[in-house]
């Protein structure tokens, strides 16, 4: 599947629209159509319920060490500022960008790559912005603009090396030591992505990625506040408040799910790298000597939810974090993957990361922002030995009651977001196939192939003709599943084509009432992936489908 066709399929049938499109659209941000608000909401539904409401806390799921409970909570999008200088996010959370003087165009340092090119006795980094099979399509391009040269006169161009990414020219030139011992970047013979003459980017810079507000009508500087970046320190922050406000024992697992901001340098790849998104966060607190285990227990857990919801074989995967790649607090992570059609060949794309947080969160919101230090993690302290970033004081230890034990609970985070969730729902379920239309001429079908739980639409109901009384036995039945689950009503056009767009949506079932339904009472049922049809009575409808929805 190429995702143009996905992106035109999720335009054309209300599933995502660029935001503010009459305005010319925000680059980074997204709304959900008709069909997508559902889909999102299933997908949503489906994480919470799984993993908050239908979770037996009596007893250990397969592979959990033990028995644990799970609660949730909503938190406010901007919280106190001392939450994300204690958290890191102030000092750390940045991506390095260079911007072009030419084309005044703002890059992420790594996501910029290029390629060494000689022609006309002249060697250049060419650089570009495209990813995957299109990238040395727009090399060769710009080569040849730059070069003067034509198509036809391709093969003047010599390239040199592989396609490389910017920063790794910083061993070749791109970068040297400047006189006071810090970087100096070197791109003078480097072509910017948009640029026509070299040595227009300038020298990498860091970019906080949190969205800053004013709080209050009078408000300035100090009165600066944060969009949350993320969804779990709120979490950390009411870690004492849901201990002292409901009876739950460690390990238990506070959920979370709610929109998210970061003034991402490069928004792409549809809704993939968005700057308002929405993520559904866990914050499971265990006691540290059962931590591994139960980090285990979640990588596994987390896995298996999307496998469960349609996501298979090659497309998804499990990947550990080398030590390098850990972050400053983690101890251990996993990232759950998948292979988005967007990138290259073996490439994967980050769906969820769970990570071994250790005590970092608490001790950070008790004692203040900390720092690694050798092995171990000890406040940051300003040039004048005091605490960089003042925690809370509050004491956020936990007492087990039984075992009279006073401890740090050690975290794990099954860190998920919802519309990449969504998006890889998409691209699996996309499906073409051929099926002979009325005329019984074979024609090109295109379905989604979604999960049942996650269809917008669970079942669209058809009268065959709009006559002889059959509307008004399909409003019946219409109105008989409406209780139960979204449904359709649709009785414009031939009945092939009412199918053709309930299967461009992924509705896995689709109900009709024909000339038998007037004889005996039964009406048929069309399933979306196998085109199989059975038929039931027509006030069985409700309870069939919902037996095969499992509701
Ligand atoms: N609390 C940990 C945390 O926020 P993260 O890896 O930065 O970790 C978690 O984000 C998940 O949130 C990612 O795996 C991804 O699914 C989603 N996410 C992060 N940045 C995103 C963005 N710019 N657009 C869409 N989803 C994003």
């Amino acid at each position: 599947m190429e995702m143009d066709q996905l992106v035109a399929l999720c335009k054309r049938r209300g599933f995502l629209f660029q935001s503010s499109e009459i305005y010319g659209g925000l680059q980074g941000f997204w709304d959900y159509g008709p069909m997508g608000v559902e889909l999102k909401r299933n997908v949503r539904e489906a994480w919470w319920r799984d993993m908050v409401t239908s979770h037996n806390e009596l007893v250990p799921p397969p592979g959990a060490p033990s028995c644990y409970e799970m609660v949730g909570l909503d938190c406010a999008i901007i919280m106190h500022p001392q939450v994300w200088k204690c958290s890191g996010h102030y000092d750390l959370f940045h991506d390095l960008m260079v911007d072009c003087r030419e084309s005044k165009r703002r890059y992420r340092y790594d996501q910029i790559q290029g390629r060494w090119v000689e022609a006309k006795g002249q060697t250049i980094f060419v650089c570009t912005e495209s990813q995957g099979p299109e990238a040395m399509e727009d090399l060769q391009h710009k080569a040849l603009r730059f070069f003067n040269l034509r198509s036809k006169e391709a093969d003047e161009l010599r390239w040199q090396g592989p396609i490389v990414s910017l920063p790794t020219l910083e061993g070749e030139g791109g970068k040297g030591q400047g006189e006071g011992g810090g970087p100096v970047y070197d791109f003078s013979r480097v072509l910017g992505p948009d640029a026509k003459t070299l040595g227009t980017l300038t020298a990498p810079r860091e970019f906080n990625l949190m969205f800053k507000t004013i709080v209050g009508a009078l408000g300035g500087e100090e009165d600066a506040a944060f969009l949350r970046p993320e969804t779990a320190q709120g979490i950390f922050v009411n870690f004492k408040n849901v201990l002292d406000s409901t009876r739950v024992r460690v390990p238990f697992g506070v959920a979370q799910l709610g929109k998210s901001f970061r003034n991402e340098i490069t928004p792409r790849n549809f809704t993939f790298r968005s700057r308002e998104f929405e993520q559904m966060e866990i914050e499971f607190f265990c006691h540290p000597e059962h931590s591994r285990a139960w980090y285990q227990y979640w990588r596994d857990r987390r896995y298996r939810w999307y496998t469960d919801l349609g996501l298979a074989g090659q497309r998804l995967r499990l990947r550990d974090h080398s030590p390098e790649e850990l972050s400053h607090y983690s101890c251990g992570t996993a990232d759950i993957e998948y292979a988005f059609p967007f990138l290259a060949a073996g490439d994967f794309g980050e769906l969820e990361g769970v990570a071994h947080r250790g005590d970092f969160d608490l001790r950070s919101h008790s004692e203040g922002k900390l720092v690694r230090q050798g092995e171990t993690l000890v406040v940051e302290q300003d040039p004048q030995g005091k605490p960089k970033h003042r925690g809370s004081g509050k004491d956020l230890s936990y007492f087990d009651d039984l075992t009279k034990e006073r401890y740090l609970p050690h975290v794990i985070e099954p860190s998920a977001g919802a519309d990449r969730a969504t998006l890889a729902f998409l691209c699996e379920a996309y499906c073409e196939d051929e099926q002979p239309d009325e005329s019984g001429k074979p024609t090109k079908r295109v379905f989604l192939r979604l999960h049942p739980r996650l269809a917008p639409i669970k079942a669209a109901v058809f009268p065959l003709v709009k006559k002889d009384g059959m509307p008004e036995i399909a409003k019946e039945i219409y109105a008989s599943l409406k209780p139960h689950f979204t449904a359709f009503y649709d009785e414009k056009g031939a009945v092939g084509r009412r199918y053709r767009r309930q299967d461009e949506v992924g509705t896995p079932f689709c109900i009709t009432v024909d000339g038998q339904t007037l004889a005996d009472g039964t009406v048929t049922i069309r399933d979306r992936d196998t085109l199989r049809q059975w038929r039931v009575k027509k006030e069985d409808c409700a309870a069939e489908i919902r037996g095969r929805l499992g509701i």
